[in-house]
């Protein structure tokens, strides 16, 4: 027992126990130093007051239900150009003078699990190339390397990974040098976590002897890491003005497409987000809708069947715009929200969560039996001055890898049929002649657009087997 008195346990107890979470401390007696050692580091960095907030409600973000009864159709533009006073053209060549000026960097998110694809390694290594099987990773990289060439800047990536991704991750890009950025230009920063309670009684689970239940606190954790861990401040030293945001499962991100970051500035918006219009009213994208002069998303799961079918007079969907999770963010403005960081509220989720039960064993739920607490980035699209969407084509830009082959939707499959459709219409629109159904894959770096493919394709140019312009 002489252990069991060190000074440690003592307040360890008294601090759990004023928040009841002493059950924590039941098998101390079992572990062994380093355990007990493992727990009370873990529970340093734990905000217990702020857990029990969590669990008790009193930190609940707008009250959805409030929002939706007063949600209209977003502003901002349209596929075919209309909704701003400003011309496609326009904005091209304002968000091409933004890039040549090197003002622009990009955040690439990377932290999460893809428990649904089944892939145990980092999402960022999945390959999906249809033919080339480059990863997720080699396709965003190349795509910012070929932006930074064709404009004759370095463009920085901040890449935020969770502590389960960032050592794979680390060690995979260092080993493909990369994918030929200079390695000062890639900011890696880890983000932080938080314990996830049981469902029933909002206590903290236990994983194994002497370690917390943690999980990532949501890709709204970004912008404490990017401030905690320098990234901020390196973007500030580079002179950014701008981000280009997006989310390391989609394959067809336009990476700093510059008519989108041409809207962004000339509306003086500080964050502007890219969004699809639903195929139907139930796709499971989150819903950007517009409350009171504020852009909000809601998740397709908070949003009513009826609401999420109501129409305009002309038979569209009211609720249209799809998120997509692309967007351009002034960096003074997440600078901005860097120093409220709390004021971003925190989202439940019902997760099956392995734990210790009260006699040490590792029970595997077979139902959810705990809750998550996450934040997400785009609650700060409420907060954003100026805040619009600008449509996209699905087609182009939305390939989403998110569940494993077999499902319905989202699997390796589907994104990489969908990746070849989109090549084959380029090559198509510049004059070649492809045969219907053959698997086709253009690299970034052969070429971005296709203004830049039609440089690159002579005229006649047939194609009947598979292909890969690299
Ligand atoms: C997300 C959006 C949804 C949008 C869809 C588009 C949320 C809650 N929902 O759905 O509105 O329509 O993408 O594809 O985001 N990540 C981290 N750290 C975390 C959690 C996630 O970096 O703690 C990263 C992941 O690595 C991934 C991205 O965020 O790049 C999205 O996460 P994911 O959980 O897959 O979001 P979805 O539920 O698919």
């Amino acid at each position: 027992m002489a252990e069991i008195s060190e000074p440690n346990y003592r307040s360890l107890f008294d601090r759990l126990a004023r928040y009841g979470q002493e059950h924590l401390l039941a098998l101390w007696d079992r572990w062994t130093p380093a355990q007990r050692r493992s727990l009370a580091e873990q529970l340093a960095q734990v905000d217990l007051e702020l857990i029990a907030r969590l669990w008790e409600g009193r930190l609940a973000g707008p009250d959805i239900d409030r929002l939706l009864e007063r949600a209209e159709s977003p502003p901002g533009v349209r596929l075919d150009g209309s909704g701003l006073p400003f011309s496609p053209a326009e904005a091209r060549q304002v968000g091409q003078q933004l890039l040549r000026q090197g003002r622009v960097g990009v955040i690439l998110v990377a932290g999460g699990q893809g428990s649904r694809l089944g892939f145990s390694q980092p999402k960022g290594m999945f390959p999906i190339g249809p033919i080339s099987r480059k990863t997720l990773f080699q396709i965003h990289f190349e795509k910012v390397l070929a932006v930074g060439r064709r404009y004759g800047v370095r463009m920085p990536v901040y890449l935020m990974t969770s502590p389960a991704t960032e050592g794979p991750t680390r060690q995979f890009l260092e080993t493909h040098q990369f994918f030929g950025l200079p390695a000062d230009d890639v900011v890696i920063f880890c983000q932080g976590q938080m314990p996830a309670v049981d469902g029933q009684t909002g206590k903290l689970l236990l994983e194994a002897a002497g370690r917390l239940a943690l999980s990532p606190d949501g890709h709204g954790g970004l912008i404490a890491a990017m401030s905690h861990s320098g990234a901020l401040q390196h973007a500030q030293r580079r002179g950014l003005e701008h981000f280009f945001y997006f989310q390391v499962d989609n394959p067809l991100v336009p990476v700093c497409d510059p008519r989108f970051l041409g809207w962004h500035q000339l509306a003086q918006s500080e964050m502007t987000t890219l969004v699809i219009a639903k195929r139907h009213p139930l796709e499971r994208v989150g819903n950007v809708i517009w409350v009171d002069g504020r852009l909000y998303v809601i998740e397709y799961s908070d949003l009513p069947d009826e609401l999420a079918d109501r129409r305009k007079p002309d038979g569209s969907l009211l609720l249209w715009a799809g998120s997509i999770a692309v967007h351009a963010i002034r960096v003074d403005f997440l600078a901005r929200m860097a120093e409220q960081a709390d004021q971003l509220p925190f989202h439940r989720a019902r997760k099956k969560v392995p734990y210790l039960d009260s006699q040490g064993r590792l029970i595997h739920p077979d139902q959810p039996n705990a809750i998550k607490f996450e934040r997400f980035l785009f609650d700060l699209l409420p907060y954003a001055e100026g805040a619009i969407v600008v449509e996209g084509d699905p087609k182009e830009c939305f390939a989403p890898v998110k569940n494993a082959s077999g499902a319905k939707e989202d699997t390796p499959e589907s994104v990489q049929t969908q990746m070849s459709a989109l090549y084959r219409q380029w090559l198509r629109s510049v004059g070649a002649e492809v045969a219907e159904g053959v698997m086709v894959e253009i690299s970034p770096l052969f070429a971005l657009d296709v203004e830049e493919l039609r440089e690159k394709i002579p005229a006649g140019t047939s194609i009947r087997q598979p292909t890969y312009l690299g």
